[in-house]
């Protein structure tokens, strides 16, 4: 081809697909409304997902790739959200792993040996990806099938990984923990810098099998004092959001109860800092040093209240949300169980409207 053939014959190039809503709030750009997705969108809320699961023990559905993709789709055919998060638990690495864990319903995960000494941190294996071939196989499924839906991939932080291996199950207090951690920090270290590598792998092979944001949930820092997280949490998060490395996908970081420790979440690498129901998003973004966008952050408990409560509340949030330089909706933590479906559909409505 001459130079000349090449100026009258320009190669009839689609235009450029525009990037996703979910990923350009993520970056900061500028957005019309912003993307909107819900933590446990898929689950209990949604009678076809009860209907699925139905006779089904909940690891073991996380482990069947075809049963992954169809609940990971559930509600996003049925409330049209910005984004997909990816069916599964934080517990199925450490299970992939060796660990004996359960998840019981209505309680949460159940560790069989509990850690309390070094012999217990030293028996802990690595994870390596073909633990978790099955999870690639899902999310390879699920990105053929979402089209230009995003895929969250998502992994416990290394702390409430640990909160659950110490405790044995759910606590309200974290006692042992705590305890752990101040009087054997050299157990600790080792417990938490094994979490970590597991958890990177984790997302490691969601982002490579096409997941493309993450999401890490330290769902339970937000019960330690700011300097207690940077000493004992901070490194080893820092650590899962170091091994994705700098190319990678969107990172955001969530905790519950996290209004002091924001910034110092932000600075485990995340790109997006998840928030709460229990801060303003404007006053967030400004204690993260406003350069950083903002995920959050409606009370599940509200989507219980009548309509126009809803309806206030929403539309306040989106309003503080343009106040940060990027906003993704979503709840401050999970969707309960007994949330009428119709309500998030509504939600995801209005926000669009906005
Ligand atoms: O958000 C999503 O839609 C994706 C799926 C997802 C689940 N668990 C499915 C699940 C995600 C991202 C998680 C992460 C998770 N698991 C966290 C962090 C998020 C958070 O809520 O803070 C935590 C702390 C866990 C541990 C865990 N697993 C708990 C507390 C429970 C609930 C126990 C109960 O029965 O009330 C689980 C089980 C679980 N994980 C369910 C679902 C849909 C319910 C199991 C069922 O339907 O039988």
């Amino acid at each position: 081809m001459t130079p000349d053939q090449a100026i009258s014959n320009p190669p009839a190039a689609a235009p450029p697909e525009p990037e996703p809503l979910l990923l350009r709030a993520a970056k900061g750009e500028q957005v019309d409304h912003p993307p909107v997705w819900f933590m446990r969108q898929a689950g209990r809320s949604l009678p076809e997902y009860r209907e699925l699961r139905a006779g089904t023990r909940m690891l073991e559905a996380c482990r069947t790739p075809d049963l992954v993709t169809e609940i990971t789709l559930q509600p996003v055919r049925r409330h049209g959200v910005d984004a997909a998060i990816l069916f599964s638990d934080i517990v199925v690495p450490l299970v992939a792993a060796g660990l004996d864990i359960e998840i019981v319903p209505g309680t949460g995960p159940v560790v069989a040996s509990p850690i309390s000494d070094a012999a217990d941190v030293s028996k802990i294996r690595g994870l390596d990806p073909a633990d978790i071939e099955d999870i690639a196989v899902a999310v390879r499924q699920l990105v053929a099938e979402l089209g230009d839906v995003p895929l969250i991939g998502f992994a416990g932080a290394p702390y409430t990984l640990a909160s659950y291996l110490i405790e044995g199950g759910p606590s309200k207090d974290h006692a042992r923990t705590k305890a752990l951690m101040h009087s054997r920090p050299d157990v600790w270290h080792a417990l938490l810098g094994k979490l970590a590598l597991i958890s990177a792998v984790f997302v490691r092979v969601q982002v490579d099998a096409g997941a493309s944001a993450i999401q890490l949930f330290d769902s339970w820092a937000g019960g330690l004092s700011a300097a207690d997280y940077a000493e004992f949490v901070l490194p080893h998060s820092q650590g899962v959001f170091a091994a994705l490395g700098p190319a990678a996908v969107p990172a955001i970081h969530f905790g519950v109860g996290t209004g002091e420790l924001l910034d110092l979440m932000r600075r485990a690498g995340a790109n997006v800092v998840g928030v709460d129901w229990r801060i303003p998003l404007d006053v967030a973004a400004e204690r993260i040093g406003g350069r950083t966008p903002v995920q959050g952050n409606l009370d599940p408990a509200l989507l219980l209240a009548d309509w126009p409560v809803v309806e206030a509340a929403v539309r306040r949030i989106v309003a503080e949300g343009r106040r940060a330089p990027g906003h993704i909706f979503n709840l401050g933590h999970g969707v309960l169980p007994e949330t009428d479906p119709g309500v998030l559909t509504r939600v995801v409505e209005l926000v669009h409207s906005l």
